[in-house]
């Protein structure tokens, strides 16, 4: 076997995924917590909306199940379901918001846990924003911290999953969440954007990771990280082309999406969606 075949040869599975989403019925530019967000722009709700509803469809087509949280007026980001706790085998680490603006939200996700009938919830002690900043590969926690998680809740996360939880400094206001620079593909296969880490986490990222697909500047700024793996098909905006060929190279099948009215607010295919991991 040649080592250098091409990896687009490789049959790639993809499995069925369980999401949790949150219509943008109440959607808005309203305040700034991050360096994408500038109230003074028009926002349009209804687009947002449309734009949404082809996501939440698309992945409907894929196969995935998908839950809904009902929106709460006053919430204009609680759109961002992935925001809203880590599910890890069942168990629910719930999350608490850095900024005011958006603390209520924390709660609200918990109950709708409680309400759905999971019963080994969190409800956390320090700052986390859930899948924002947890993403789960087969073996790790990787875990954001600089913008909005706490070190302190990358521990907490780790003590209620029993998971080792590796914690990546993040360095550019634009990559606030680790979901904005790092996805992951399937099992331990990652994509990262290098320039949004820290010199020492981006040296932890290439020892655990070395076949890691890294993205390039100007993928990474239409938000071509933020995005969806079922292990096959990558969901991604639409404007990461050169991102969407390096997928295809690797014998994923990206699919891209237009949902640059969410990200006026920072936002695009990941921070929609929260996935419920089952217990294994
Ligand atoms: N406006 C939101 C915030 O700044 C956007 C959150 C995006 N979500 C995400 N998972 N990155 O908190």
């Amino acid at each position: 076997m040649n080592a250098a075949a091409p990896r687009s040869a490789v049959t790639r599975q993809g499995r069925p995924r369980h999401f949790l989403m949150c219509r943008p019925t109440h959607y808005d530019v309203s305040y700034s917590i991050n360096p994408w967000m500038e109230p003074a722009k028009p926002t349009d709700t209804s687009l947002a909306v449309a734009q949404w509803e082809r996501l939440h469809d698309l992945f409907l087509e894929l196969g995935h199940t998908i839950e809904l949280i009902e929106p709460i007026p006053g919430l204009p980001d609680m759109v961002y379901a992935a925001n809203g706790a880590t599910v890890v085998d069942g168990k629910v680490f719930g999350a608490r918001f850095r900024h005011q603006e958006r603390a209520a939200e924390g709660p609200a996700y918990l109950d709708w846990f409680r309400a759905r009938g999971y019963t080994e919830l969190h409800e956390p002690q320090y700052v986390n924003e859930g899948e924002g900043d947890f993403l789960v590969t087969d073996s790790h926690v990787l875990a954001g911290w600089g913008f909005r998680s706490t070190l302190e809740g990358h521990a907490e996360a780790q003590e209620f999953f029993g998971r080792p939880v590796v914690g990546l400094e993040l360095v550019d206001p634009r990559f606030y969440h680790l979901d904005t620079a790092l996805a992951v593909l399937d099992g331990d296969e990652i994509m990262y954007n290098p320039a949004a880490f820290s010199a020492g986490s981006l040296a932890v990222l290439r020892s655990l990771y070395p076949d890691a697909l890294l993205a390039e500047p100007a993928d990474a700024a239409v938000f071509g990280l933020n995005a969806i793996s079922d292990g096959r098909h990558v969901v991604l905006p639409e404007a990461a082309t050169g991102l969407a060929e390096q997928l295809r190279e690797r014998g994923f099948e990206p699919i891209g999406v237009d949902l640059t009215e969410l990200l006026k607010a920072g936002g695009s295919v990941k921070c929609c969606t929260l996935e419920l991991r089952p217990r294994g």
